[in-house]
């Protein structure tokens, strides 16, 4: 059997988990001796018992096949760094919110690293337990196809050959997928949060100006980077307001924990690749000054 490492076993980190235990051992770095790993996975009102462990990180076996990352996009480099250069064969898998930690760890594992994007709901809702909330499907993909080594390549395949309860698919175009949801948060994420609203609230007449100019201020800076986005991104992102409209978002859960948020992997990668391009971004500026004054 395979072996896999998750780095991040929150909620999404919990669901792949529950998706990839028939086909690896899972095994979990510990940070802290009281810390605990949810034991059970409901799914449709059914209960799944989950089969992985807790291992202290000098004694895990550098035998690793796949290292998957499922944290905080904030604390994608803290929580890798320890690990980096002990698993000399192993495909890294990165799965979080934004971009930017994407682009880093796959300077730092060159040719071994795969992106992940995925629409799939997950709540951790005690530390035994987490529910599947919405059923989506992850996409992977490799940004560079062509840098890739070929275990990486494979491990790609395998993974999206294995049955288990979720889909995974693979995704020739894996950058503009996670742009696509980049550009989604840009606009959903901080105005609930700084607003403290449920997604839904966006639909209100009196925040259609400010979606407009953040939709319009993203779509630029995509279009600069080569990026097609939709070309009505505004109808998208009201879209995934009705959709998810009781949501609470991931950054108003953030911000309500007193947790750093992901503004930096948002917002922030947006001003970057913006200043690049010369292109002006205030409203998205305003967002992430406004959330990083209240952030701990
Ligand atoms: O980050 C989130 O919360 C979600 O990606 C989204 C789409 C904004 C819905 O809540």
């Amino acid at each position: 059997m395979k072996t896999a490492l998750i780095i991040g076993p929150g909620a999404i980190g919990t669901l792949l988990a529950w998706h990839l235990q028939n086909s690896f051992s899972l095994v979990v770095p510990q940070h802290r001796s009281d810390q605990f790993l949810p034991i059970r996975l409901l799914d449709q009102e059914q209960e799944y018992p989950l089969n992985w462990h807790l291992s202290k990180p000098d004694d895990i076996n550098p035998d690793i096949d796949l290292v998957l990352v499922t944290t905080k996009s904030s604390m994608v480099r803290t929580a890798t760094s320890p690990f980096l250069h002990r698993f000399q064969g192993a495909t890294w898998l990165i799965c979080c919110n934004g971009m930017g930690p994407q682009q880093w760890l796959s300077e730092q594992q060159p040719g071994r690293v795969l992106w992940a994007s995925t629409t799939e709901g997950a709540l951790q809702t005690s530390s035994q337990e987490v529910l599947h909330t919405g059923r989506g499907e992850t996409l992977i993909g490799c940004a560079q196809a062509e840098l890739a080594n070929s275990d990486c390549l494979q491990m790609a395949h395998w993974l999206t050959e294995q049955s288990g309860p979720l889909t995974l698919r693979w995704a020739d175009d894996i950058n503009t997928q996670l742009w696509r949801k980049l550009a989604i948060n840009a606009a959903i994420n901080p105005l609930t949060a700084h607003a403290g609203i449920c997604n839904g609230d966006l639909l209100a007449p009196h925040w259609q100006a400010e979606l407009s100019a953040i939709c319009a201020e993203v779509s630029a800076v995509a279009a600069a980077q080569g990026v097609q986005l939709p070309v009505n991104l505004l109808a998208q992102v009201r879209e995934v307001a009705e959709r998810t409209a009781h949501n609470r978002s991931s950054m108003l859960q953030d911000m309500d924990k007193g947790r750093p948020t992901e503004i930096e992997a948002i917002n922030g990668f947006l001003l970057d690749r913006g200043h690049e391009q010369g292109i002006a971004t205030p409203r998205l500026r305003n967002w992430y000054d406004a959330i990083k004054k209240r952030e701990p």
